[in-house]
């Protein structure tokens, strides 16, 4: 089974940081689980132009095909302006609909308030489910002071939510398997 992580940040490192977190957890909980990171500063997504995907640039079809061809994902996104990021949401319209059917869809998300906690509930679920992902009841978000010298994530709350939600993107796409 293989696990992509997407992180939605072009700027810091707290996103693909807590992405990381949830490979991790599921790797821990299933060594037989492939993992990969998609940190998409890493790439060259073009931006969505209406043209069939082998006419975009190698990044992008690259990205959209690890996508594609994963069991089952967890999207990572920084909160921008009460919403998730401009370069995931133009990654996510690539997608045909029903593209995430039988993909468990996991959601992370980082920000610099608390008020922004239930974001991905009314901005990522709706896209996730459109194009037909199963998306866990778990999701967590990590507020900037929780990350230690940007980084790390020792809150030992947060690191309880993160397995939760691992065990529950376990539990879901094990049960699609039947
Ligand atoms: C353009 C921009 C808009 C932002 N808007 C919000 C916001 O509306 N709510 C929020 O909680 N944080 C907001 N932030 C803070 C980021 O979500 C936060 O710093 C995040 O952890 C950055 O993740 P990164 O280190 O992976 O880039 C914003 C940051 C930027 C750059």
């Amino acid at each position: 089974m293989k696990l992509v992580g997407i992180s939605g940040s072009l700027i810091g490192a707290k996103t693909s940081k807590a992405v990381y977190e949830v490979l991790s957890a599921v790797k821990a909980l299933d060594f037989s689980v492939q993992i990969e990171l998609i940190d998409l500063k890493e790439y060259e997504i073009e931006f969505v132009n209406g043209s069939p995907l082998s006419f975009y640039n190698d990044d992008t079809i690259k990205v959209v095909n690890k996508i594609l061809e994963a069991d089952m994902l967890v999207f990572g996104t920084p909160i921008y302006q009460a919403s998730i990021s401009g370069v995931l949401k133009n990654l996510l319209d690539f997608f045909p609909v029903d593209s995430f059917k039988k993909k468990v869809t996991g959601m992370i998300t980082t920000g610099g308030t608390e008020k922004h906690f239930l974001v991905s509930e009314y901005h990522l679920r709706p896209i996730l489910t459109y194009l037909k992902g199963t998306v866990p009841v778990n999701q967590v978000f990590i507020h900037n002071d929780n990350f230690d010298d940007d980084t790390e994530i020792t809150n030992a709350g947060l690191k309880k939510r993160i397995q939760k939600l691992a065990e529950e993107m376990l539990s879901l796409q094990n049960s699609m398997k039947k």
